[in-house]
């Protein structure tokens, strides 16, 4: 039996990437911050099937006596500080936790055992500015905000010890992938649950920011099977993870709205506290590597995620479930 520690497993993706890993019969190990409240809604209902163990990215000792205690085969380094706009306003925790945190992480298996196979949650924050479009594994890097800079610096890490020290490191280059469990203040969901909100009649408006912005969003679930294929290649490489379509913050708040029969314009407004100091104005993601290698390509498209996504915050409301209980 295979064993694999997934950091950030309380996380969006560590919840589905461990539920992938028991359906493969794994044996998961996740690691978790020590908080006053247990808050594992994500992972509730496979609690009986993982094993949890407290670790901090900023403290190595944690890290390299975690990774002594588990033994894993495979890591899968997601835990970050995932949020943009926080970015901005702490910069160098972000810096420490989605940047240094990588190299506490490579150090850790370096000198514990370098065999494990690793796995980097980079991104397409990278790009930023874009240099081109669509953009690939050789598209050069422009971020555009701490976040993205820290995530770069997390990707050359990655690629620097697979070089120098010969681990098998490989960096996940993945395109914005959201789900019902996505975090409530990233654009989706927002826009999302504020639909389902306002169509039960528990509000009226919802303030955004930046409508032109364009991403290329695909599904969590199907980004998760990525991240284990990379790990199972004979040969460890990086590769983007993306869709290859690209819309607009309006397009998927049109598409919200319109599915529960509302016409977004009589409720959303421009909120400037939502706009950005720098912005990432287009992503649009070239998979062919990873379809080409893996045999990967993306299952959910676009309209179906934000029915989704709008559909079980609908039945959330209904229910009058606390957050994430689904
Ligand atoms: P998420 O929902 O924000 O989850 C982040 C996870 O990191 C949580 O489990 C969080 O734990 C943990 N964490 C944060 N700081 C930590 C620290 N100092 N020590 C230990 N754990 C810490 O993010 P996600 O959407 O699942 O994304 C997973 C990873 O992929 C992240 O690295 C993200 O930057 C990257 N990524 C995401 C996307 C996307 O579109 N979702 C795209 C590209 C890359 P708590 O529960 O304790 O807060
Ligand atoms: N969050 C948010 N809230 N974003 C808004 C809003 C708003 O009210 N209004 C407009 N936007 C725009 C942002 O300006 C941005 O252009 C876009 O919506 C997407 O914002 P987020 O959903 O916050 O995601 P992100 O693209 O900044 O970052 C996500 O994707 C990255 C991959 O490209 C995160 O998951 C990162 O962790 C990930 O690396």
């Amino acid at each position: 039996m295979k064993k694999a520690l997934i950091t950030g497993i309380t996380g969006q993706d560590g919840s589905y990437l461990a539920e992938l890993l028991l359906s493969k019969g794994y044996q998961v190990h996740g690691m978790v911050r020590r908080s006053s409240e247990e808050k594992f809604e994500r992972i509730g209902h496979l609690r009986e099937q993982i094993t949890l163990h407290q670790g901090d990215l900023l403290d190595q000792f944690s890290l390299a006596g975690l990774i002594e205690t588990v033994q894993p085969d495979e890591i899968y380094n997601l835990a970050a500080q995932s949020f943009v706009p926080t970015s901005w306003s702490q910069p160098v925790l972000t810096g420490e936790f989605t940047g240094l945190g990588v190299t506490k992480m490579l150090e850790a298996v370096r000198h514990t055992n370098p065999k494990i196979k690793f796995y980097q949650a980079s991104s397409s924050e990278m790009f930023g500015r874009v240099l081109e479009t669509p953009q690939s594994e050789n598209t050069p890097f422009y971020p555009r905000s701490p976040y993205g800079v820290a995530k770069a610096y997390g990707h050359f890490i990655t690629v620097n010890y697979r070089e120098s020290f010969g681990l098998f490191a490989v960096s996940g280059i993945l395109f914005n992938h959201e789900s019902p469990r996505r975090g409530l203040e990233f654009v989706t969901r927002k826009v999302a649950h504020g639909a389902a909100m306002i169509k039960r009649g528990k509000w009226k408006k919802l303030g955004l920011g930046n409508m032109d912005a364009k991403r290329d969003w695909g599904f969590a679930g199907d980004y998760v099977e990525a991240m284990w294929m990379m790990l199972q290649q004979d040969k460890p490489d990086d590769y983007v993870i993306a869709t290859h379509e690209t819309h607009t913050v309006r397009e998927f708040v049109e598409t919200a709205f319109s599915h529960v029969g509302l016409d977004w314009r009589e409720h959303v407004v421009t909120d400037p506290a939502f706009v950005r100091p720098a912005e990432v104005d287009i992503l649009m993601g070239d998979y062919a590597k990873a379809n080409r290698v893996l045999g990967w390509s993306p299952k959910v498209k676009f309209k179906n995620l934000v029915e989704m996504m709008v559909d079980a915050d609908l039945a959330r409301i209904d229910r009058a479930q606390p957050e994430f209980r689904y």
